[in-house]
């Protein structure tokens, strides 16, 4: 992946209409970095209706994998068929968990005659508060946490977190330069924050290390969302 301004922009695509889903990838084809798709439309539409919908379209897949070592490496190895440039686990379901990811992923790309993505964890959930940690066992400050889950994962052989711009600083100090971090909560100066409670603009949060920026509803709810996302582009520029 380039470091293009428009390279780093993916849109959330969070919705279960698919023609609207459809539309908007039209849209945006070959506009922006590519487009997030997760459990909301997945779920409703499986891999045909993301076909339908994405085209050809560079995808972030964001099913957010956590199970057993042997069911993730498979729905892993399933991905490939989807050819995704990123894809996500948790880093909760351990060391075995994601090194299993990290070996479907190189072997499903291979079979699949695809470039293997970058496989990327998410560390702890931005909704988990320090008292939400406490309640299911896991030891805090979730600050802590995130870097300690994300040092696991660079030291399983993955390439990278999801995490919140506020994580971007310690995670480029507690992981090595190469190590991509996939920032959603992002919100232009001119977007309304919405339920996003710790949101950073475009810009500020590539300029801390962001390597791919995703942005939801100030595109998808945009009256017009393609000038939404060259606005964004042209500011990250
Ligand atoms: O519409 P908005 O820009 O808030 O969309 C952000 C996208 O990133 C959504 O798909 C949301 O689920 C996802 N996300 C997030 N915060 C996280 C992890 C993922 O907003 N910590």
């Amino acid at each position: 992946m380039t470091s293009e301004a428009r390279d780093r922009l993916f849109v959330a695509l969070d919705t279960t209409d698919l023609e609207r889903a459809a539309r908007l990838a039209r849209e945006l084809a070959g506009r922006v970095g590519g487009l997030k798709v997760g459990k909301e439309f997945f779920t409703a539409h499986g891999p045909d209706g993301l076909r339908a919908a994405v085209g050809g379209e560079p995808l972030f897949l964001d099913l957010k994998f956590h199970d057993i070592p042997n069911t993730v490496a498979g729905a892993v190895r399933a991905a490939m068929r989807l050819s995704p440039r990123i894809l996500n686990v948790h880093a909760s379901g351990g060391r075995a968990m994601m090194e299993a990811a990290r070996d479907a992923l190189r072997e499903g790309a291979d079979d699949a005659g695809v470039e293997p993505p970058w496989l990327v964890a998410v560390t702890v959930l931005t909704s988990l508060d320090d008292a939400d940690l406490a309640a299911v066992g896991q030891q805090g400050p979730a600050a802590e946490q995130v870097v300690r889950l994300a040092r696991l994962a660079q030291d399983c052989g993955l390439d990278g977190v999801v995490c919140g711009p506020r994580e971007i600083a310690p995670l480029r100090a507690a992981c090595s330069p190469d190590f991509k971090l996939v920032v959603p909560g992002i919100r232009p100066a001119w977007a309304a924050s919405g339920d996003q409670k710790r949101v950073m603009t475009p810009k500020a949060a590539v300029a801390a290390g962001a390597d791919v920026i995703v942005v939801g509803r100030p595109i998808t709810a945009a009256e017009d969302p393609l000038d939404a996302a060259e606005k964004i582009v042209a500011e990250l520029g």
